[in-house]
């Protein structure tokens, strides 16, 4: 089984942005722990800021991963066109947040993302992503 985890914006910053809301972990070393966990699942990770480029790798995945969790960052919030990209790939996407959107400011509570994703998990800290990889293993779509 293969999995991608697509990391929107700012999340390259993880373990020293807003510790206080998204913790004190780095993403590359959160990666590893996600590796040793699920040996039997093929993950890889990319992360970018732009849009365009985000949208370049769900297109590249999207035709031939098994599953892609994608935490768009604030592009959740605001992009269509990651939306369309979500809808044109065959491969199924869940949404994920390291915070709960929906008790942040009232901007974070509509996803473009979330009715062309098979679902959402919001809130878990880091453990959102593990949650995301268990939910395609153990419901293959
Ligand atoms: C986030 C929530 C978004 O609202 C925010 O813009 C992020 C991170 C999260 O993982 O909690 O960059 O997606």
């Amino acid at each position: 089984m293969k999995i991608a985890i697509v990391n929107g914006p700012n999340l390259n910053l993880l373990g020293t942005r807003e510790p206080n809301i998204y913790g004190n972990t780095t993403f590359t070393s959160y990666f590893e722990t996600l590796q040793q966990t699920f040996k039997e699942v093929e993950l890889m990770y990319f992360q970018s800021n732009h849009e365009g480029a985000l949208i370049d790798k769900l297109h590249e995945l999207g035709f031939s991963f098994d599953g892609i969790v994608l935490n768009a960052g604030a592009y959740t919030h605001t992009s269509i066109a990651l939306a369309d990209a979500v809808r044109a790939i065959t491969t199924p996407v869940i949404e994920v947040h390291i915070s709960n959107v929906y008790q942040r400011e009232t901007f974070r509570h509509h996803s473009y993302l979330a009715a062309a994703a098979i679902g959402v998990i919001s809130g878990f800290g880091l453990n959102s992503y593990h949650l995301a990889i268990e939910a395609f293993i153990k419901k293959p779509v």
